[in-house]
């Protein structure tokens, strides 16, 4: 009588941990955030590259002639033109990678077709908007602008930490600080905790505010 009893629960128990570990497990895989903290990124619509984009470096990509390349080494306030002026830096139309794509790139290539159809220039649905997923992302309680932290990282370069593969000079040269080495990114992701500590940190070295309302609402 004890023994089948034991043993049921013993299965039971087993099985209990089972999905305790079943849940950790996916957990982890599935939501690296909470766990640990950062280093996060996103499958985005359109493979985007900053490497061939944004680096200066030599390249492992075959462009559509068949030879490997250079990284076009473009500023990042080429594409991110508000992040001198504005709180968000802001992210190009599809028309505005239209410009280049319609004929730069091979024509059968599937990311290129996305965004060729996104901007109507194959298909026959309109234009459609990209809608590109958010890397970094603070809570909403607080308020964080680009424009002063670019405009003092431009005058004060030895604030400026980790390097870049693009554009050292002016304000390009300041976002590794914040966001790593992106020009070497085939895909985004968050190197940096951008926690409160870290803001406060820097914020005490520099002689920038930090009462609670001046990043907090
Ligand atoms: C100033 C011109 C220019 C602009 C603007 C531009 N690109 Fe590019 N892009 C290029 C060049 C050049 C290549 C390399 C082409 C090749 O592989 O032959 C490239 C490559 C790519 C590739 C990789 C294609 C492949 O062969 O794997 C993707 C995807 C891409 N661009 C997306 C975008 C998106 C999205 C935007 C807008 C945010 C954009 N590009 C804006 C010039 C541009
Ligand atoms: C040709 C246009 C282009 C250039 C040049 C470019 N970017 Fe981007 N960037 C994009 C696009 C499109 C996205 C959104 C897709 C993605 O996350 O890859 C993006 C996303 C980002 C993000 C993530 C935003 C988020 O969701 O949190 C950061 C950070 C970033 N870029 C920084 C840079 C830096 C730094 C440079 C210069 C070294 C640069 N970019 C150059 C087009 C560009
Ligand atoms: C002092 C740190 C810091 C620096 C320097 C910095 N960023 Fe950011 N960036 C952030 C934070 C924090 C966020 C998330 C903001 C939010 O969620 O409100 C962000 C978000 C972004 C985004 C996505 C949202 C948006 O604003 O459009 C892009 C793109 C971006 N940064 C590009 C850049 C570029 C390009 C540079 C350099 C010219 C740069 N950043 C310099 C901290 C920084
Ligand atoms: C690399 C150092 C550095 C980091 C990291 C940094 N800041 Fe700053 N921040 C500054 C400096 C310096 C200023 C003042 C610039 C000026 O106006 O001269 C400033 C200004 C600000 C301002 C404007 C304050 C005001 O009222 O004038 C806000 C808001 C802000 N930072 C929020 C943040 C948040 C939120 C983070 C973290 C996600 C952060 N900062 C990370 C250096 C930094
Ligand atoms: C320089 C910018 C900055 C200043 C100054 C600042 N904070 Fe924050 N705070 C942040 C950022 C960024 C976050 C979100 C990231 C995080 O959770 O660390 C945050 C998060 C928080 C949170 C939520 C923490 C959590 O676990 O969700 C609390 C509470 C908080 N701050 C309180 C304060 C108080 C109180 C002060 C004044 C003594 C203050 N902060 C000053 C940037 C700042």
């Amino acid at each position: 009588m004890l023994v089948p009893v034991l043993a049921i629960g013993g299965l039971g128990v087993v099985a209990v941990m089972g999905v305790v570990a079943a849940f950790i497990i996916t957990g982890w895989l599935g939501q690296p955030i909470p766990v640990l903290g950062f280093e996060q990124t996103f499958d985005q619509p359109i493979d985007f590259p900053h490497t061939i984009h944004a680096s200066l470096k030599e390249l492992d990509h075959v462009a559509a002639d068949g030879q490997t390349m250079e990284g076009l080494g473009q500023d990042c306030t080429f594409c991110h033109r508000t992040v001198t002026t504005q709180a968000n830096a802001g992210i190009p139309p599809v028309a505005f990678c239209a410009s280049c794509h319609q004929v730069i790139g091979a024509e059968d290539n599937d990311q290129l077709m996305i965004l060729r159809d996104a901007a109507d220039i194959v298909g026959d649905d309109g234009p459609s908007p990209v809608n590109w997923r958010r890397v970094h992302r603070l809570p909403d309680h607080v308020r964080f602008v680009h424009e002063p932290h670019i405009r003092y990282l431009t005058a004060n370069p030895s604030e400026v930490t980790n390097s870049t593969d693009g554009v050292t000079e002016g304000p390009s040269g300041v976002c590794s600080t914040c966001h790593g080495n992106v020009a070497a990114m085939q895909q985004v992701e968050q190197v940096e905790s951008l926690k409160m500590g870290q803001c406060v940190d820097c914020h005490r070295d520099n002689g920038a505010p930090t009462d609670c309302a001046a990043c907090h609402y």
